[in-house]
């Protein structure tokens, strides 16, 4: 099965505060879409709370959502109680899309990363990305810093399992 983990991150591995992302580069939105289109999407309860409902559920996916609670409902989504029930559920590929719990229960199943890198340093954020050991972990892809639009420096950088 193809497992791939795809997040952004600050200098300092942080992906989230108070349920957003704390920073806005429509590159890395756009290159989101492009990874996830058309495939499974997996994601914590308290992703799927932080999605604008305009793209709740994200379109053209099949969204699946995990969480413990027995009677928790998403329109446009399948829920399910653990990430091993998620994978079961998606079959032979999916995209694992945050957040940080679910990265963290996610990794050790990773076949793919696909981070994108942010130049910033968050203050006060209360998510984070997985560790990405360098043992288990080789990038395949290192993509230069470029500048987005709104004027923050980001990469792209993909990893394989070793
Ligand atoms: N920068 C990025 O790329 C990126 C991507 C995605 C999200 N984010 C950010 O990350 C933050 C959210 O991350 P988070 O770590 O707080 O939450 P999360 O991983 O999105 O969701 C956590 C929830 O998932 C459910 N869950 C976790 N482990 C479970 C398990 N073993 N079995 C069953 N259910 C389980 C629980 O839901 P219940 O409480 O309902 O049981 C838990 O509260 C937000 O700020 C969001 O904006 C950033």
């Amino acid at each position: 099965m193809t497992i791939t983990l795809v997040w952004a991150q600050d200098r300092a591995g942080a992906i989230g505060r108070a349920g957003v992302i704390p920073w806005r580069v429509p590159e890395d939105m756009r290159r989101f879409k492009e990874i996830t289109g058309g495939s499974t999407v997996i994601m914590g309860r308290k992703t799927w709370e932080s999605l604008p409902t305009a793209v709740r559920p994200l379109p053209g996916r099949r969204n699946i959502v995990i969480t413990r609670a027995r009677d928790y409902r998403a329109d446009g989504a399948e829920i399910v109680a653990g990430l091993e029930a998620a994978l079961d559920a998606a079959g032979e590929a999916a995209a694992v899309i945050g957040g940080g719990e679910i990265y963290a229960a996610a990794i050790d199943r990773a076949t793919h990363l696909r981070v994108t890198e942010i130049d910033v340093l968050v203050d006060g954020a209360d998510a984070f990305a997985p560790v990405v050991d360098p043992d288990r972990w080789e990038s395949v892809t290192v993509g230069e810093w470029l500048y987005s639009s709104t004027g923050t420096l980001y990469r792209f950088i993909d990893y394989r399992r070793r």
